[in-house]
């Protein structure tokens, strides 16, 4: 796969973009023709996320002295979004209940993205170097390409928690040879 040249900053702007239009096009399905959209929503957001968490937390903690907390907080609301949407594709997709929880999970996810690009991404932009946010956002792409087995899966199988274990493996292992070809 080529690798981007793209900044971390614009890579993640577009991929939130992505996840907030998947969302509204999830929302817009009718019953019958959710479950694709919803599968595709569910493994764009496992993808992103994992991805996240290994390069552009560590990347933040390593370039924005004493803000951990910062990021810390922001990776715990990450993960009560990825609890959240465990918890939605475990429920019944024809039940109306279901389009109110979908909604209350656009609301957090927009929260999130939100403040993942005003509190991390913009700090990060001022304190790493050009060079360095297009080091960051090749590793991520690296992270990212380390999931293109997973375009079949279904929300179960992506949200399992072995195969994210797996995935998250695969993708340290994607990011360490990213690494490795950078210094090169
Ligand atoms: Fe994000």
């Amino acid at each position: 796969m080529a690798l981007s040249e793209q900044r971390i900053n614009e890579l993640l702007v577009r991929d939130h973009e992505r996840i907030r239009t998947t969302l509204e096009q999830v929302e817009s399905m009718s019953d019958e023709a959710i479950g694709p959209y919803f599968d595709e929503l569910c493994r764009e957001l496992v993808h992103h996320e994992t991805a996240e968490e290994l390069t552009l937390y560590p990347a933040f903690k390593e370039h924005v002295a004493g803000a951990d907390s910062i990021a810390d907080a922001v990776s715990a609301e990450q993960d009560k979004a990825e609890a959240r949407l465990a918890e939605l594709a475990a429920e019944d997709r024809t039940n109306p209940a279901f389009r109110q929880s979908l909604a209350v999970f656009r609301s957090l996810v927009i929260e999130h993205t939100g403040h993942e690009e005003r509190a991390l991404l913009k700090v990060l932009e001022t304190h790493a170097s050009f060079d360095d946010l297009v080091e960051i956002g090749r590793r991520y792409e690296a992270a990212l390409g380390a999931a293109s087995q997973d375009q079949q899966l279904d929300a179960d199988a992506v949200l399992r928690i072995d195969h994210r274990d797996a995935l998250r493996d695969a993708m340290r292992q994607a990011v360490a040879r990213a690494v490795g070809a950078s210094r090169h």
